[in-house]
């Protein structure tokens, strides 16, 4: 076994001692969309910091725990606070905690995250779901000498969203009177938010939306064979001509106004899994 397959099962073991349970999804929650945690019922709570190679995350609204009970009856397991490259982790230390997700026997990955929009029809508080992305991240979380029983060395991403969750999702949302957008998510360092002429730019390249994260976990996941679905709340519009300043606290805010519509299509997709 490799140092990394036998941090993985030490975390994985670790967790184990706590909850006996082999979930079916595990859960990663943006910033400002923790509490769709609140749904999730007989619930075994572990810090990041006493798991075994786990980081600890340092950012605003992003508590740092694992939790692990029934979302829908099915088990679950959730993180409420994610690792981010701008905090100064590797990439493979932003992913470590899917592989241990992925241990614990999870089939099926759910992504939310905070982004900017950048297609003219969106507008702060939309829900966008992730089709397609691209990957504007300086370091990949496969790269180096590739771990065999965690995936294959040059991995497919044509299809890393599933289109099955993603029309689950769409009947979702029409039954209950959500509008939600389809489309491509950027992924870049941050922490800066985009120049002006960035947003324009990765919007001619393609995005509808921009952020901070999901695309090294998604990366990861794929790798792994997992099924994802992923979804973002824009919380700030890059391409607007007027005056136009972005702050966290209104991402942040922008986060919790939209949470509820996120939970309900999260938590209706893993009713039906
Ligand atoms: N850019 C990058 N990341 C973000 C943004 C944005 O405009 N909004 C929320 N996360």
């Amino acid at each position: 076994m490799s140092e990394l397959t036998d941090q993985i099962k030490a975390a994985g073991d670790y967790i184990r001692k706590y909850w006996q349970e082999i979930p079916v999804a595990g859960i990663i929650l943006g910033s400002g969309l923790g509490n769709l945690a609140k749904e999730i019922e007989n619930s075994v709570e572990i810090s990041y910091r006493d798991i075994p190679h786990f980081p600890e995350s340092t950012v605003e609204g992003h508590s740092g725990k694992l939790i692990l009970g029934y979302m829908k009856g099915k088990p679950v397991v959730a993180m409420a606070g994610r690792f981010h490259y701008y905090e100064g982790f590797s990439m493979r230390q932003v992913t470590f905690p899917v592989r241990v997700m992925k241990e614990l026997g999870i089939a099926t990955l759910f992504i939310s995250n905070a982004a900017g929009g950048m297609n003219a029809a969106f507008k702060v508080g939309d829900l966008m779901i992730i089709r397609d992305h691209i990957n504007l991240q300086p370091e990949h979380p496969l790269r180096g000498r590739n771990e065999d029983t965690l995936g294959p060395r040059f991995p497919d991403m044509s299809e890393p969203y599933s289109k099955a969750l993603i029309a689950a999702a769409g009947n979702i949302a029409a039954a209950n009177n959500i509008s939600l957008h389809t489309g491509v998510y950027v992924g870049v360092q941050g922490p800066t938010f985009e120049t002006r002429a960035e947003y324009k730019y990765m919007h001619i390249i393609g995005g509808d939306a921009v952020g901070m994260s999901t695309v090294p976990e998604v990366i990861v996941a794929a790798h792994a064979g997992l099924k994802v679905f992923a979804m973002s709340v824009i919380t700030d519009i890059g391409i607007r001509e007027e005056e136009n300043v972005i702050t966290h606290e209104e991402v942040l805010e922008a986060a919790n106004a939209a949470e509820p519509k996120l939970t309900l299509i999260f938590s209706e997709l893993i009713r039906q899994l």
